[in-house]
């Protein structure tokens, strides 16, 4: 027999939102100050159920208080609130057993196994031994660790811990789950793997998820749409499609030893360059699907004898998007990996 109890009784085929919308979050001028400091700044925003959702901004921009703010951990100084219908002030219990959290700072018991943590956090829901038994088998399937689940916590990779958390975040059937910076410091190939689990957890399960990254990539690869936050203020919210869509063309630029005036001449009639521009050496050409578009670039350098010493190709990524709308690049290592989809160096005999 399976009872459901207290905080977990909506379980997973839980009604939708009180108040009909097809709203998870929705948020109407959220605001938190800490003294004279603005973290969070007249934010306004909705969730669609099912979204997996990404807050992306720099250190300090104010990602973690929002999610605080969501989660009822920090009170509002201003505006409101709603998560899955319920308001994070008047209806906090509402909204935790509506939810799953977990924070940028890591909050496991090394000395208790990962069965152990799993456990314990079930029955600090209020769930009855059989349902936590059988969920607690869910969710370590669901992150790939039945065989670690009986080894200490202590033992495990970070990996390891981070999807443990993001386990116990699930083991209470939430409809929404808040993943403060989920690979905060993984290497790259840990961080793909647990884009994978996110990803199924959103598309199997149908758990709207919430995430913060400063990672360009994380957010470009995983989210359906990002808003970018700048000191407590949102400066642009879309798909991550039609945030690079906005900044336009692809660039080709070639670094020209000699014939570059020749070569202009010669690529100013062709219709799908968008435009030219040169500069000491250097000719960079705006042009969409640039890809496809060097070999014939290449010909007419040929043709017109022009020497050319290396040609890069850059497509618009959310780099370029942030710097956009912020002036600045992220503070971060890693995250032009594919930008520069490639610099050929040419030689000459
Ligand atoms: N408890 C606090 N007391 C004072 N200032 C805080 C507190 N929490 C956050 N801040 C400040 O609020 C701003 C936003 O912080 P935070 O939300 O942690 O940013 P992020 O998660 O995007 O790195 C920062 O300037 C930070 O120093
Ligand atoms: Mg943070």
């Amino acid at each position: 027999m399976t009872e459901i109890t207290g905080a977990v009784e909506q379980g997973n085929d839980a009604e939708l939102a009180l108040d009909g919308s097809d709203a998870a979050i929705s948020i109407r001028g959220l605001t938190k100050r800490f003294g004279n400091i603005t973290a969070v700044n007249q934010i306004s925003l909705d969730i669609k159920k099912g979204e997996l959702f990404g807050l992306l901004g720099a250190n300090g921009a104010g990602k973690s208080t929002i999610i605080k703010m969501l989660t009822t951990m920090l009170t509002p100084t201003e505006g409101e609130a709603r998560v899955w219908g319920h308001d994070v002030v008047k209806e906090r219990n509402l909204v935790r057993s509506s939810i799953g959290v977990v924070f940028q700072d890591p909050a496991v018991d090394g000395m208790l196994t990962g069965r152990e943590n799993l456990d314990f956090h079930g029955r600090m829901y209020g769930m009855d031994g059989e349902l936590r038994k059988k969920r607690i088998e869910e969710v370590l399937e669901l992150v790939d660790l039945v065989e670690k689940a009986d080894e200490k916590l202590e033992e495990y990779s970070g990996g390891m811990q981070r999807r443990l958390e993001i386990a116990r975040g699930l083991m209470h059937y939430p409809h929404v789950l808040f993943l403060d910076e989920p690979t905060l410091g993984l290497d790259a190939q840990t961080r793909r793997y647990i884009w994978q689990y996110i990803r199924n957890m959103n598309e199997e399960k149908g758990v709207t998820i919430i995430l913060t990254t400063h990672y360009m990539e994380e957010a470009d690869s995983l989210c359906d749409r990002v808003a970018i936050i700048d000191n407590g203020k949102i400066v642009a919210l879309d798909t991550p499609e039609n945030l690079k869509d906005e900044i336009g063309s692809d660039t080709i630029s070639l670094d020209v030893q000699s014939g570059a005036e020749a070569l202009m001449q010669s690529l100013r009639p062709i219709s799908w360059i968008k435009s030219i521009i040169a500069n000491n050496g250097t000719i960079e050409l705006m042009v969409d699907h640039a890809q496809s578009r060097i070999p014939e670039v290449m010909q007419q350098a040929n043709r017109c004898c022009a020497k050319i010493t290396s040609v890069g190709l850059h497509e618009p990524t959310l780099e370029d998007v942030f710097l956009k709308y912020t002036g600045r690049k992220i503070r971060e290592t890693g995250s032009h990996a594919n930008s520069m989809v490639a610099r050929m160096h040419m030689r000459h005999g």
